[in-house]
């Protein structure tokens, strides 16, 4: 089929995004061995990739439809579908085709993170179960909503920390519970990526090859920017304060998510300092390039060094995430987290890098090892919905994670300062400058209700 053709019939009667034209709806009770109709909404790389593997390894799971505002990325996605899972799904490009259709089950949201709580909550309020990928705000007073309607529509919400279904991350967190590490004094959460100078660049007319308005969603009208997004990829928002946190979001998230659940889920800090800045290379980004923070939890300490700064460190190569048995080298590991008990040191890392504890020596008190755990939580995700249980990564623990990036960037965002959070109210204590950074002023239309 031509491009134009394609696009024309797939996006037949789309004319924007708007308002959810639904009422809520109660979503349907599923069997343990009923069909499950998904539809995925945001088709980059990470997407098609969750969506495919989910239809792969559960029973009885089949995607009816894909949306993107790309209309390159749906084109490729219906190609996908077809040559991973042989049948070609229906293709839209507003997501409130998806949440209009009565026989989709559940949506997996993978586009980026400024669309995450809104296209979480129309789903709830839709009767549909969410996969949503991390980082699942930008925003503090987002995720609250998130867990509200979770709750009001009783729907099912998975976050994308993957970590959580990790057969090591459970052992870490009852060797920790058991005592065997002694008290916790202080946690170090380490996101030590490479980069590379980063600058803005022009902006330009509106693309044909994408929605542009639709992609802004939320965010304040502007126009295209090619650093912003681009055809191919996934391009630089993540350096912009409307679309995403920086490193800390991508990455550090999911450092600290994997310590907040070994750790036992603590909740939220008594008090954060951050101090960074785009002092490696001098970037033009709004999210600094590098920043280090201090979490005050009452009965430990904990640390976040998160950045772009240091590209001989690396992330767990594949050949360690895939092998049972093989550890990372530690030092030069970019993603890890040391939790130094009174008894022993723990290394921990994400991506299938296991843990291990240390004593005196660097003598090994006891490890544990199992692969990247993206097919475990996809696992997680389906018996959740078949079970009515909530899943490993619920939506209210990733707020509390989702929370530490939160208060890191807004602390350094008031001029690296000390905040002290009122954890019950979610409200800053001493700064009314970082209280107006706890919710983003959004587009009419794209506006999340206080009561959802
Ligand atoms: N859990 C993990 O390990 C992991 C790994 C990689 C990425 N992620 C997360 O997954 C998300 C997507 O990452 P990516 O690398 O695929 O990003 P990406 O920017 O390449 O893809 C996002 C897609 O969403 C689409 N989109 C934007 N607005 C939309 C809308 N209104 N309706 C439908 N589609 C829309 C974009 O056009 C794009 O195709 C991010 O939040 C990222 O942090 C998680």
């Amino acid at each position: 089929m031509k491009r134009r053709n394609f696009i024309e019939k797939s996006l037949a009667g789309a004319v924007g995004l708007s308002l959810p034209s639904w009422v809520p709806l109660p979503g349907r009770i599923l069997g343990a061995n009923d069909k499950i109709v998904l539809a995925q909404i945001g088709c980059g790389g990470r997407g098609m990739d969750t969506l495919i593997g989910t239809c792969k390894i559960n029973d009885n799971v089949v995607v009816k439809t894909v949306c993107d505002v790309k209309y390159n990325k749906l084109e490729a996605a219906v190609s996908v579908v077809e040559k991973e899972l042989g049948y070609r799904p229906k293709a839209v490009k507003n997501m409130k085709e998806v949440f209009d259709d009565r026989e989709i089950d559940a949506v997996m949201i993978s586009t980026p993170e400024h669309w995450h709580a809104l296209a979480t909550i129309w789903a709830c309020q839709a009767g549909k179960d969410v996969y949503v990928e991390k980082n699942p705000t930008i925003s503090i007073w987002e995720g609250r909503k998130m867990i509200e309607a979770a709750q009001k529509y009783k729907r099912i919400v998975q976050i994308g920390f993957q970590n959580r279904s990790a057969p090591y991350g459970f052992s870490a967190q009852e060797y920790i519970r058991s005592g065997k590490l002694g008290r916790i004094v202080t946690v170090k959460c380490y996101n030590l990526l490479g980069g590379e100078k980063w600058m803005a660049q022009p902006d330009q007319p509106d693309p044909s090859w994408i929605d542009w308005d639709g992609w802004l969603g939320p965010a304040a009208a502007r126009p295209y920017n090619p650093g912003i997004t681009n055809p191919d990829g996934r391009g630089g928002w993540l350096n912009y304060w409307s679309f995403g946190g920086g490193a800390l979001s991508d990455d550090a998230s999911h450092v600290m998510d994997l310590a907040r659940m070994v750790l036992g889920n603590p909740p939220h800090p008594k008090s954060v300092y951050a101090c960074g800045g785009n002092w490696p290379w001098g970037s033009g980004k709004e999210t600094p390039e590098f920043i280090s923070i201090n979490y005050d939890f009452g009965n430990f300490s904990m640390t976040c060094d998160s950045g772009n700064g240091t590209n001989y460190m690396k992330k767990t190569p594949q050949s360690i995430r895939l092998d049972p048995n093989t550890y990372p080298d530690w030092r030069t590991n970019a993603t890890r987290t040391e939790i130094y008990g009174t008894e022993g040191l723990m290394y921990l890392g994400r991506h299938g890098g296991g843990w291990q504890v240390k004593g005196e020596d660097s003598r090994i008190i006891a490890q544990h090892k199992t692969i990247f755990p993206d097919p475990d939580h996809q696992k997680d995700f389906i018996q959740s919905l078949r079970s009515r249980k909530k899943p490993n990564a619920d939506v209210e623990q990733g707020q509390l994670s989702a929370c530490l990036v939160h208060l890191g960037n807004i602390a350094y965002r008031v001029g690296n300062k000390q905040l002290y959070f009122d954890g019950e109210k979610e409200r800053f204590t001493n700064s009314q400058e970082a209280n107006a950074l706890l919710k983003p002023s959004s587009r009419e239309h794209y506006r999340i209700p206080d009561i959802v």
